[in-house]
C-alpha cells in the first residue's frame, strides 16, 4: 500500500477502506508516514468528507493507536461528558461533583479525562490546577481510587492515550484542517472510547466562539458523534448549545473556578451556566440509570445543591487528590493577578452581541491561555464579564474587569470591539438549541 494512492483516492472523492485507514494511522503513530502526506490527506478529508463507515474506522484506528483505560475494577457504571470547546465553559467543575453526589445511591460515578487549554478555549485541567496542591495528572491507580472513593475522577489525559490523535491534531492546528466533522468526530470519540466510560453526554457548541458556526453543522457533528458512540454500544446523547457569548461571568482559570464554586453554593441558579450545568448533570444521571425521567433527575440535581452534598463531593475529591480544600471556602486565597483594569462603556444602549472568540483570544494574551502547547499560564489572569448579551448599559458602566500582571498591555479598545451596542434590545436566545440521540 502507498500513502500516495490513499491521498489520491480521497482527493478524487472515493471512500477509503478500513485497511487503508488503518495503514495511514499506523504510519502516523510509528512515524513512517511523513507529516506532508498526512497534511495532504487531512486537507483532502476536509474537502471530500468521509462517510459513516470511514468515520467509524478512523475513530477505531485512532483509539487503537495507544492504550485504553480499564475502569472495570470500580463497581457500577461510569459516565463522562465532553464539550467541543467554548469560552468560559466551566461546566465540568460543577457537574462532576453533582454527578458524584447524586449517583452514589445507584453506584454511578463520573470518570473524566480532560484537556489543557489551547488557543481561544480554556481547558478543565488548567481550571482545576488553580486549586493549590491538587494533582491534575493522576496515575491510573490514583484515578481509580478517586473514582471508587469520591465518585469523581478528573485528570489530564496521559500521552499513551490516542497518540495518533495528538500528532494529527498538531498538524490540523497548523494546516487549517480543524473544522471537519469526520476529523473532529474521530478525534473526540477515539479519546472517549479509550477513556473507558459506559455512558457519554456530549455538549456540542454552536456559534461564534465554537468550531461549528451554524446550527446545521453543529447538528451534523452531534449526529456523527452519537452514531459512532452507538456503534460501540455506548449510552450516548448530545445537547447542541449556543456559544455566541462567553458562558458565565468568568473567563480565565482561577476566576472560572470561583464562578463554579458560586454555582455549587447555590448562587445564580437562573443563569445559563447553572441551567446548562444542571441539565448536563441530569442527562448524565439519566443515561447512567440513576434517574428514570428528566424531571426527576433535575430535582435530584437541585437537591444536591440545596443540601450541600454536591459541595461535599467536591471537597472530598480535592482533599483526596492532594488539594487544599480550605481554599474552596476562601476563594480570596486562589491565584489572582496583581492588577485589574476596568473597561467602561463609551455609550448608552443594549448589548446585542459579544464576540466570545475574540474575548477568548484576549484572555489568552493576558496569560489565561496558551498560544502553543508548552506555554506557561498565569492562573490568576482573565476577564470578568459584568453584563451578558441583552443588558442595558449606561455610558461609563463597567463592562469588563481585566485581571493581569501586565496592565500596561491592556488596550481598552480591543475589549470594546468585542461588543455590539445598539439602541434596541434583541430577542434573547435560549442556551439549549436541540438534543440529538
Ligand atoms: N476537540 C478535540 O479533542 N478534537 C477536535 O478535533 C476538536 C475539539
Amino acid at each position: 500500500m502507498r500513502m500516495y494512492d490513499l491521498i489520491y483516492d480521497k482527493k478524487m472523492g472515493r471512500a477509503l477502506s478500513r485497511e487503508q485507514i488503518a495503514f495511514w494511522i499506523r504510519g502516523v503513530t510509528d512515524g513512517s508516514i511523513p507529516d506532508e502526506q498526512s497534511a495532504a490527506m487531512l486537507m483532502a478529508i476536509c474537502w471530500r468528507g468521509m462517510n459513516t463507515a470511514e468515520t467509524l474506522d478512523l475513530t477505531l484506528a485512532m483509539r487503537d493507536s495507544g492504550s485504553r483505560i480499564d475502569l472495570s475494577s470500580v463497581p457500577g457504571l461510569k459516565v463522562d461528558k465532553h464539550s467541543t470547546g467554548g469560552v468560559g465553559d466551566k461546566t465540568t467543575l460543577i457537574l462532576g461533583p453533582i454527578v458524584a453526589a447524586c449517583g452514589k445511591a445507584s453506584g454511578l460515578s463520573c470518570a473524566m479525562f480532560s484537556g489543557r487549554g489551547l488557543g481561544h478555549t480554556g481547558g478543565t485541567v488548567d481550571k482545576f490546577a488553580s486549586i493549590p496542591g491538587l494533582n491534575v495528572e493522576l496515575s491510573p491507580q490514583a484515578f481509580l481510587e478517586s473514582l471508587a472513593r469520591t465518585g469523581f475522577a478528573n485528570s489530564a489525559q496521559t500521552p499513551d492515550i490516542c497518540p495518533a490523535d495528538r500528532k494529527l491534531y498538531a498538524l490540523r492546528d497548523i494546516t487549517a484542517t480543524v473544522e471537519s466533522i469526520p476529523l473532529i468526530t474521530a478525534s473526540i470519540m477515539s479519546k472517549k472510547l479509550a477513556g473507558g466510560a459506559d455512558a457519554l453526554v456530549l455538549d456540542v457548541k454552536c456559534g461564534s466562539g465554537a468550531f461549528m458556526k451554524t446550527r446545521e453543522d453543529a447538528r451534523a457533528l452531534a449526529r456523527s458523534m452519537v452514531d459512532v458512540g452507538r456503534a460501540h454500544r455506548l449510552r450516548i446523547k448530545a445537547l447542541v448549545t449556543r456559544m455566541d457569548e462567553p458562558l458565565g461571568w468568568a473567563i480565565g482559570n482561577a476566576l472560572e473556578l470561583v464562578e463554579s464554586l458560586e454555582i455549587l453554593r447555590g448562587q445564580h441558579p437562573e443563569s445559563d451556566l447553572a441551567r446548562m450545568s444542571f441539565r448536563l448533570a441530569a442527562e448524565m444521571l439519566l443515561l447512567g440509570g440513576a434517574a428514570q425521567t428528566l424531571d426527576e433527575s433535575l430535582a435530584t440535581v437541585s437537591a444536591s445543591i440545596q443540601d450541600g452534598t454536591a459541595w461535599r463531593a467536591l471537597v472530598d475529591f480535592v482533599a483526596l487528590n492532594g488539594g487544599d480544600p480550605e481554599v474552596l471556602a476562601r476563594p480570596d486565597r486562589l491565584p489572582r493577578s496583581a492588577h485589574h483594569v476596568e473597561i467602561r462603556s463609551p455609550q448608552v444602549g443594549f448589548i446585542q452581541a459579544m464576540d466570545s472568540r475574540a474575548l477568548g483570544i484576549l484572555a489568552m494574551e493576558l496569560g489565561a491561555g496558551r498560544r502553543f502547547l508548552g506555554d506557561t499560564l498565569d492562573l490568576g489572569a482573565g476577564i470578568r464579564v459584568h453584563h451578558p448579551v441583552g443588558s442595558h448599559l449606561r455610558e461609563g458602566d463597567v463592562v469588563f474587569t481585566v485581571f493581569t500582571s501586565r496592565p500596561e498591555r491592556v488596550v481598552p479598545g480591543a475589549f470594546l470591539e468585542t461588543l455590539r451596542i445598539a439602541p434596541e434590545a434583541l430577542q434573547p436566545q435560549p442556551w439549549l438549541l436541540e438534543t440529538v440521540e
